[in-house]
């Protein structure tokens, strides 16, 4: 898969890709992302990406212009271009598994108090990541790049994506709780069950754990709210 993050702040982005398992994912050829400053497509001869917003109101607003001539510069047929917007649709897991499957993502980051709203007609998807308003979209492009990449096939273990929480193939549960080494910490205990060996009841209570936890934080994934 290839990923192009349009931003005003390719520094942002340093340390996100050069660590870890998104790091293996680029060394391995499983992804490839590369950073463009769309200020490098802009007409203006003062390098201006943003201006005033018609009718007034605060802070700058992103032009049309240099958006536009990126995206048209690195378009293709294969290409899903995606506007990076508190006004998005809530991101989800079942939406990074869709995404996981494309052959080409464009992801803009919005910055300063927003962009013109034409720039919506060039985008097949906008996408908030939360009900809070970050100043950009740089941190939400690290966040979708990080959940999409670890489920491209090959990047992962499947089976650690499958029994995440929200793992929308089987269920929507949160995760059940799980140990390590030693089994008693300031005088708290492994459950007993985890230590039995017995695969059936192991399956049984982490499925209960996830239920309750599930009934006690986030009920709206159980319908129950
Ligand atoms: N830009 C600013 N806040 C955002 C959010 N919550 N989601 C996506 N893009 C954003």
């Amino acid at each position: 898969m290839k990923i192009d993050i349009l931003t005003l702040f390719p520094n942002m982005f340093d340390g996100v890709f050069t660590e870890s398992i998104i790091k293996r994912a680029i060394d391995t050829e499983k992804v490839e992302i590369n950073l463009i400053n769309f200020r490098d497509y802009t007409d203006d001869p003062h390098n201006k990406v943003d201006d005033t917003p018609y009718g007034g109101g605060a802070g700058m607003v992103l032009m049309c212009q240099p958006i536009f001539d990126c995206v048209k510069s690195i378009r293709t047929d294969d290409s899903k271009v995606i506007l990076l917007t508190p006004s998005g649709v809530p991101y989800k897991q079942k939406m990074a598994f869709e995404l996981s499957h494309e052959k080409h993502l464009i992801i803009i980051c919005g910055h300063y108090e927003g962009f013109d709203e034409r720039i919506r007609s060039i985008c097949d998807l906008e996408i908030s990541i939360g009900d809070y308003v970050l100043t950009g979209g740089e941190v939400p492009a690290m966040v979708l790049v990080d959940s999409i990449t670890r489920l491209i096939p090959g990047v992962i273990n499947e089976q650690s994506y499958l029994e995440d929480s929200f793992s929308y193939k089987d269920n929507y549960l949160l995760d059940y709780p799980t140990y390590t080494k030693p089994r008693v910490y300031e005088g708290m205990e492994v459950p007993e069950v985890l230590l039995s060996g017995d695969h059936k009841r192991i399956e049984e209570y982490r499925k209960e754990e996830s239920i309750k936890r599930t009934k006690e934080v986030r009920p709206d994934l159980l319908g129950d709210d």
